[in-house]
């Protein structure tokens, strides 16, 4: 695997990979502190696109970037877990072609002075709680698209309102990339995987699964109850249970605008913090 940490490296890599008009590079942006979730995203990368399936899938890069602009929490950001040695390792071993690991001033040099501004999916939410947070994710990410040129790119469900906002964007700039998410990586207890799980105390750890059960028994409740109590009564029992409930809503699974009812166009999406640590979570129908 190829590591590259400068522009001049990932210019000369992607000047050298010489891949043809059939053939793909796909991109899996990361922050680093890597888990199962983010093999996964690996494992789907080195697959046919489901949009392309014709094309081969020939590299896939992975990005490591802790990107300063799309934390709202200075904190947030001092405490994000970095463990660059083993990430590498990781990578290796899962059969990554190429990790870009640039610094802050190779991403954002003297001078940069461009922030992309999102709004429709981007406005609720993450987006509502987390002031410049999708602003700052679709800078980076268009940044990345812009320096490596993928021809698609692979997020993770988990941070389902980001994947909606990502399409969005390249959607409007016509930046002419494939954006597919995968699905979400759970613990054996259903916990969703997070590089900020390892925050949780043992006790809170323990507790952790239930937000993934709250969601597997409202979405079952759904089937014959009216969303409105249904959602009230999960958010009163999370409550009870000691999650400090930032949301519990049914929303449309592209526009992110509240939904008045469960269907397939919908998604049931959640954030909750249990001590010092915010779960995110989310089902379909
Ligand atoms: O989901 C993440 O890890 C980040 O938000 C991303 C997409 C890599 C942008 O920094």
């Amino acid at each position: 695997m190829e590591v590259l940490r400068n522009l001049a490296d990932l210019e000369d890599y992607r000047h050298h990979i010489g891949l043809k008009k059939s053939e793909m590079l796909t991109l899996v942006p990361t922050m680093g502190s890597l888990h199962a979730g983010h093999l996964s995203l690996v494992q789907r990368a080195k697959e046919p696109s489901p949009e392309q399936p014709e094309a081969l899938p020939a590299k896939v890069m992975v990005s490591i970037f802790v990107n300063p602009i799309q934390f709202d929490q200075p904190e947030d950001l001092k405490r994000y877990p970095r463990q660059e040695e083993y990430d590498i390792a990781l990578l290796s071993e899962a059969g990554c072609d190429a990790v870009w690991i640039p610094d802050v001033k190779a991403m954002y040099p003297k001078g940069f002075a461009t922030r992309i501004e999102v709004e429709g999916p981007a406005l609720l939410w993450e987006g509502a709680r987390r002031p410049g947070h999708f602003s700052g994710v679709a800078t980076v990410v268009a940044r990345l698209f812009g320096l490596i040129t993928p021809d698609r790119a692979i997020f993770g469900e988990k941070d389902w309102q980001q994947l909606q906002v990502i399409k969005r964007m390249v959607a409007d700039l016509s930046l002419g990339i494939i954006i597919e998410g995968a699905p979400i990586v759970r613990e054996e207890d259903g916990l969703a995987l997070s590089s900020r799980n390892q925050f949780l105390t043992p006790t809170e750890r323990a507790q952790a699964p239930i937000l993934y059960k709250t969601l597997l028994q409202v979405r079952e409740k759904l089937q014959n109850k009216a969303p409105h109590s249904v959602l009230q009564e999960a958010r009163q029992t999370l409550t009870e249970k000691g999650f400090s409930v930032d949301y519990l809503e049914i929303v449309q699974k592209e526009e992110m605008l509240v939904a008045k009812a469960w269907s397939e166009h919908t998604r049931l999406i959640t954030a909750a913090r249990l001590g010092s640590v915010r779960l995110l979570d989310n089902i379909g129908p």
